[in-house]
């Protein structure tokens, strides 16, 4: 397992949480894979009950990693296949999934946020998807769950727009559950980890997947914005997108 994504088992909660603080958790292809085998392998662990995915203190997640969008772009435009494992792994994970923000939360660090069952943030939290300003578009089927969630109003502008939102704006949208001071988010989400753990576990089982429905919509749904992900990864407004931020400080 890579030291850019470490992964704990305490009792019946396994954290997930990525490590490259540096990049502000851009995420790259190898972290995506390690993210996958932790949900993939959690539920056939038989002692575990919830995963808790956690970033850092100077940011939960800055998406995916730039250069390799652009790696990506000019190798043909498909989205690597790390990335759609670890989507998909996400859709069908049966465990619940808890998180918690602190700082930005961007691209995939939200969309994935659209995935989990209790989201906890800090007060210092921002959430944005600057897809169509990368010349992109929404992708881990947000742009099924966050209408769903939001309304299209409020998912066109975070979505679109690429308008981020603060922790109390989120809570606002349904995105996450609980804002909190931002030394507090990690007890937070453990406290509220824990307590999921400690329910009936089949009975959680069952209400989850009622609740979620069948993740074979959400998964079709992904592979739908991929397919259209890989068109605009080829597209100039990408490409120049992200040669502009690869070139900002230079
Ligand atoms: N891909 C690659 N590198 C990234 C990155 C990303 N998505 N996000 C941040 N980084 C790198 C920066 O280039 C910088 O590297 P450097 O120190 O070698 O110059 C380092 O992480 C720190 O980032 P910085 O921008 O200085 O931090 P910040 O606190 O000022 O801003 C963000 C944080 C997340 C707001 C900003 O980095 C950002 O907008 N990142 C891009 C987010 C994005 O568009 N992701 C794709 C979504 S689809």
């Amino acid at each position: 397992m890579s030291d850019l994504v470490l992964v704990n088992d305490d009792g019946p909660v396994r954290s997930v949480r990525m490590n490259r603080p540096d990049k502000k958790n851009a995420l790259t292809l190898p972290m995506y894979e390690a993210m996958a085998d932790a949900l993939e392998s959690a539920v056939n662990t038989t002692a575990l009950r919830c995963v808790l995915i956690a970033g850092q203190e100077n940011g939960f997640c800055a998406g995916n990693d730039i250069g390799d969008f652009l790696n990506m772009a000019t190798g043909g435009g498909a989205l690597a296949a790390p990335i759609l494992r670890f989507l998909h792994a996400l859709a069908r994970c049966e465990l619940p999934l808890v998180a918690a923000v602190r700082g930005n939360a961007v691209g995939v660090g939200t969309t994935m946020l659209m995935h989990c069952d209790h989201v906890v943030a800090g007060t210092d939290a921002r959430f944005a998807t600057p897809f169509a300003r990368l010349g992109l578009v929404p992708e881990a089927a947000s742009s099924l769950i966050a209408p769903r969630l939001m309304g299209h109003a409020r998912a066109f502008s975070l979505l679109v727009m690429g308008r981020p939102l603060t922790a109390e704006d989120a809570k606002a949208a349904g995105l996450i559950n609980t804002v909190a001071a931002p030394d507090a988010v990690e007890t937070e989400a453990l406290k509220a980890a824990q307590e999921i753990a400690a329910l009936p576990p089949q009975g959680v089982l069952a209400s989850r997947r009622l609740i979620r429905g069948t993740p074979d919509t959400i998964v079709a749904r992904i592979d739908a914005e991929a397919a259209l992900f890989r068109e605009r990864l080829g597209s100039a407004e990408a490409r120049a997108a992200f040669e502009a931020f690869l070139a900002r400080k230079r």
